[in-house]
């Protein structure tokens, strides 16, 4: 980082943008296997809360890794500087008033928790714990397939490591329930930590 750097504060206050939108900047850090369920429930939040009043955005791995990090692959140093970078990203959309929902696999405990203390507005980690069984039956992408024939390197429960959270604000266990289920739950969360306020209702 270079020295001659000055912070520039912003004319708009957290509470500024709080009266703005009706609730508090957050990040919503999703984190699971893949097909364990994290980006069909982030675009069901970001929908759900969007008629409920808030103002939220997903952040989604397959959809990044086309883009900002189009030039990482899934060495534990790539997955690192992914997950720092939308460490980074969602911060600022924090800070920007929105409600950030991130879904990555974000396979290691230190880089989600570099993730958090990047943040500063409200963090809130949800495991999406469907276990290797059920994301290996489901499959969607037939990612799992390949990674067991051996024509994928490296794929996260499988030939790379998933560090599950030890101490998540949320468990959901989209193996034995429905999406629906899930969603409820999510959004109940949701309504409960970061309230919206009334007028926005
Ligand atoms: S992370 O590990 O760096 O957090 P990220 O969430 O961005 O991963 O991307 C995961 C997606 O990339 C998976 O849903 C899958 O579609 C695809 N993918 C391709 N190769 C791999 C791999 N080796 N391991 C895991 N996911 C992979």
């Amino acid at each position: 980082m270079s020295n001659n750097l000055t912070a520039v504060k912003h004319g708009l206050s957290a509470q500024d943008r709080q009266a703005h939108y009706g609730h508090g900047g957050a990040v919503l850090w999703m984190t699971g296997l893949s097909a364990s369920g994290k980006s069909s429930l982030a675009m069901a939040l970001e929908q759900a809360l969007t008629t409920r009043g808030y103002s939220c955005y997903v952040l989604d791995g397959d959809n990044l890794r086309r883009g900002l990090n189009a030039n990482l692959g899934f060495s534990p140093e790539d997955r690192s500087e992914n997950i720092r970078r939308v460490g980074e990203v969602a911060a600022l959309f924090a800070d920007a008033g929105l409600l950030c929902i991130s879904a990555f696999i974000s396979p290691y405990r230190e880089d989600r928790a570099r993730a958090r203390q990047a943040c500063r507005q409200a963090f809130h980690e949800i495991h999406i714990a469907a276990d290797l069984q059920a994301c290996e039956a489901r499959d969607p992408k037939g990612l799992y397939r390949k990674a067991r024939a051996g024509e994928l390197q490296e794929f996260t429960g499988i030939s790379a490591p998933y560090e599950a959270p030890l101490a998540p604000e949320l468990t959901l266990e989209t193996a034995r329930e429905s999406l629906e289920t899930s969603l409820e739950k999510l959004v109940a969360y949701t309504v409960a930590n970061i309230p919206l306020s009334r007028n926005h209702l």
